[in-house]
């Protein structure tokens, strides 16, 4: 109900935007993403090592909403020149891809190279540049190799990819998403690898990930940027807190900084380090814990300098928002970051009118997207942003409507971001090009561009309405009334 009436809103809105000025700046990019284990399959062809979702998922299978796994995905490991054609279909700028490192290196370290690894990305970054398209590539998309447990592994895996590759690959992204990666993981354990440590695993993740990032942009910055000129960042999740109430204002900026400064201040700020607010408050909360000390672990000031300024670029990957209140004396919460946050007692709620979708973590307000935008520039000054990933997740279905409301509606927010608040956002990602397999929902929920069949053999791909849409738009470079550009409905 919420969200028809949002698509009639958005489209009566929509008509109004005649007046103002929709095109894109010169040079501005526009790309689409997919993930590792979200497309490849072929978990075990080859050489191919056991990553912590194949083993999550083949052990867990019930902790996935129907019971799936990415074993074949949408078999973008045999089916890679299908994708490249979409991507030209679209007039896509770049690919955003991810390495799967298990692929790469079968054992973790870089003592066995994979010949058939090197050469399919080898494949995929040639297939593409032929066409035009700049291959983006993400390091870590969470499909960790069984075999590490410490991250510290992480710049020798770089090291592999940046040798193979870099003189090609000029867009990298070392991590995505340390949100997910820990404190969704350690807080809830519904993710993989599932370890439940809310009070002192996700903040020891948070440290040895932005060290982790740190390393391998230092690494690509000495031995590689000579020769190859790429720029090298990592990927945030954000989501935008605002406060209930006015009273919750300085709770809400808290909430951004647990949430995004905390992966930020230590790289983009001038005095790198946790975010201050951050640090005091959690320092408070583990001493009445019982902790002698704050289990947000401290950088020494050799790591500071270390982790600070350790970015070519800012990448950004955004979907939602949330507000937050205050919690009452003895009020229960639910785990940060996609419920409560119990560390700064905050009650996280939608707006009411926020539309709903098929994730239960993710609702629409577009505003969001301008206002993070904002806000980053106020901290860290006007860097160079990318959106790495945004998009919306719906049912099944090629005449998706919804979907093409939501990039219109979001795309508008990043207009204004850079026409009214001066913000030098410099390309754009559609998350996802296809359907692929959704974390914990496995297939039941449909992000794609392209609609995959999964129960076809060749995982047939078709494309939405949405892909029409993103394609004309491409082609336009400015957001217009819709024109359906040809494109190719079946596989080749
Ligand atoms: C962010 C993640 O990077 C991606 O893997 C995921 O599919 C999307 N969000 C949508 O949930």
């Amino acid at each position: 109900m919420d969200w028809c009436r949002a698509v009639v809103l958005s489209t009566v809105f929509s008509m109004s935007w005649s007046a103002e000025d929709l095109t894109f700046p010169p040079g501005f990019m526009f790309g689409a993403a997919t993930a590792a284990y979200q497309v490849e399959g072929a978990w075990n062809v080859s050489d191919k090592g056991e990553s912590a979702w194949d083993r999550y998922t083949h052990e867990h299978p019930e902790k996935i909403k129907d019971y799936s796994n990415g074993d074949v995905a949408c078999d973008s490991y045999h089916l890679w020149k299908r994708d490249i054609e979409m991507a030209v279909e679209l007039g896509l700028k770049f690919y955003r891809f991810s390495i799967s490192w298990p692929r790469l290196l079968p054992s973790g370290y870089p003592n066995h190279i994979s010949e058939d690894g090197k050469n399919y990305y080898n494949n995929l970054i040639d297939g593409l540049l032929e066409k035009g398209i700049e291959p983006f590539v993400t390091l870590y998309h969470w499909d960790l190799p069984m075999s590490l447990t410490d991250l510290d592994w992480f710049s020798d895996y770089a090291r592999v990819v940046f040798s193979i590759y870099g003189d090609r690959v000029k867009w990298w992204i070392t991590i995505n998403e340390p949100l997910i990666i820990c404190d969704v993981v350690f807080d809830t354990g519904f993710m993989a690898p599932p370890i439940v440590s809310p009070e002192l695993g996700a903040y020891l993740c948070s440290k040895n990930v932005l060290m982790a990032h740190a390393k391998a942009w230092r690494l690509y910055d000495e031995e590689f940027r000579p020769k190859f000129h790429g720029k090298v960042s990592l990927a945030n999740h954000h989501i935008w807190f605002d406060p209930l109430t006015p009273a919750d204002a300085e709770l809400a900026e808290l909430a951004r900084e647990d949430c995004v400064g905390k992966y930020t201040h230590p790289i983009f700020s001038s005095t790198g380090g946790w975010p201050p607010s951050l640090e005091k408050v959690l320092e408070d909360v583990s001493i009445k814990r019982g902790y002698k000390k704050s289990s947000l672990p401290a950088f020494t000031p050799e790591e500071i300098a270390l982790v600070r300024g350790t970015y070519d670029f800012y990448a950004m990957n955004h979907y939602t928002s949330r507000l937050i209140r205050k919690a009452r004396e003895g009020e229960a919460l639910t785990t940060w970051p996609l419920g409560d946050s119990p560390d700064l007692g905050g009650v996280v709620q939608r707006r009411e009118d926020w539309p709903v979708t098929t994730s239960f973590w993710f609702y629409v307000y577009p505003e969001g997207i301008r206002r993070q935008l904002v806000w980053l520039r106020q901290k860290y000054g006007n860097l160079e942003f990318v959106i790495t990933e945004n998009g919306l997740s719906t049912y099944a279905g090629l005449d998706d409507q919804d979907r093409i409301n939501y990039y219109k509606d979001y795309l508008r927010q990043i207009l204004l971001a850079i026409k009214e608040d001066g913000v030098n956002v410099t390309g754009y990602t559609a998350w996802t090009l296809m359907d692929n397999f959704e974390w914990m929902d496995g297939y039941t929920t449909k992000i794609g561009l392209y609609e995959v069949d999964f129960s076809h053999p060749q995982r047939m791909r078709t494309p939405r309405a949405s892909a029409r849409f993103y394609a004309d738009l491409i082609k336009k470079h400015a957001l217009d009334p819709i024109t359906v550009l040809p494109l190719n409905d079946t596989v080749s």
